[in-house]
C-alpha cells in the first residue's frame, strides 16, 4: 500500500505515517527501563505537562516499575501549528515537590520555550532534582538553550500528530503519529 493510501486528513491538512504504534511503545519501554534503574529508591514525582502528554504519560507509568508519583500541569503555547511564543499556565503545580525528585514529562520540545518558561517555576519549589523527559524534539526548531535527559525520537522541523499530539485541537487520539504531508 502506498502511503498516499495511509495519509489521513485532520480538519483542513493532510498527514502521513511517520512513528507507528509499535515504534512508539517500543520506545517508551526502553525509558522506563531506564528511569526505573535511574530513580530506583528515589521515589520521584512525575509533572506531566498536558495536554499534549496524557498517552506518553500514560503508557510510561504503565512501564514503571518503582515508586514514584504523578501531577499535571496544563500549558499552552501552540495556535494551530505556530508556536505563539507566549506560554499560558492553565492550570498549575498542585503538589509539594519541595526536596523531591521532579521529572517533567513533555510530548515534543519544539522551540524550548514552553520548558523554559516553566523550569523556574519548579526550581523554586526547591526540589532535589529535575530532569526533563521529553518523547519528541525538534533539534533544528530549539531556540533556547534546554537539555532534555531523556528522549524518544528526535524529529526534523515538520508539524506531526497524534499520540496526544493535536493539530488545534483534533487527532490526539490516533495511536501513532503522522507528519505534515
Ligand atoms: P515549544 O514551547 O515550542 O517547545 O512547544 C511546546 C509545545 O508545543 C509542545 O508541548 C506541544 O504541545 C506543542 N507542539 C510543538 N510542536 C508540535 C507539533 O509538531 N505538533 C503538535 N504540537 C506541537
Ligand atoms: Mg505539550
Amino acid at each position: 500500500m502506498s502511503n498516499e493510501k495511509l495519509s489521513i486528513q485532520v480538519k483542513d491538512k493532510e498527514f502521513i505515517p511517520y512513528l507507528s504504534e509499535e515504534t512508539i511503545l517500543a520506545r517508551v519501554k526502553n525509558i522506563a527501563v531506564q528511569l526505573s534503574e535511574d530513580f530506583k529508591d528515589k521515589n520521584p514525582v512525575f509533572i506531566a505537562v498536558l495536554n499534549g502528554s496524557f498517552m506518553f504519560a500514560a503508557d510510561l507509568m504503565k512501564q514503571l516499575h518503582i515508586n514514584s508519583e504523578i501531577t499535571f500541569v496544563k500549558l499552552a503555547s501552540y495556535i494551530g501549528t505556530q508556536s505563539s511564543g507566549k506560554v499560558l499556565t492553565l492550570l498549575g503545580l498542585d503538589t509539594n515537590v519541595k526536596d523531591r525528585h521532579v521529572i517533567i514529562i513533555e510530548d515534543i520540545i519544539d522551540t524550548g520555550f514552553t520548558l523554559k518558561k516553566f523550569l523556574p517555576v519548579i526550581k523554586a519549589n526547591e526540589p532535589k532534582s529535575i530532569s526533563i523527559c521529553s518523547l519528541l524534539i525538534k533539534p533544528e526548531s530549539l531556540q533556547v538553550d534546554i537539555k532534555a535527559d531523556y528522549i524518544g525520537f528526535e524529529i526534523p522541523n515538520r508539524f506531526v500528530v497524534g499520540y496526544g499530539l493535536d493539530y488545534d485541537g483534533y487527532g490526539r487520539n490516533l495511536k501513532s503519529i503522522y507528519q505534515l504531508k
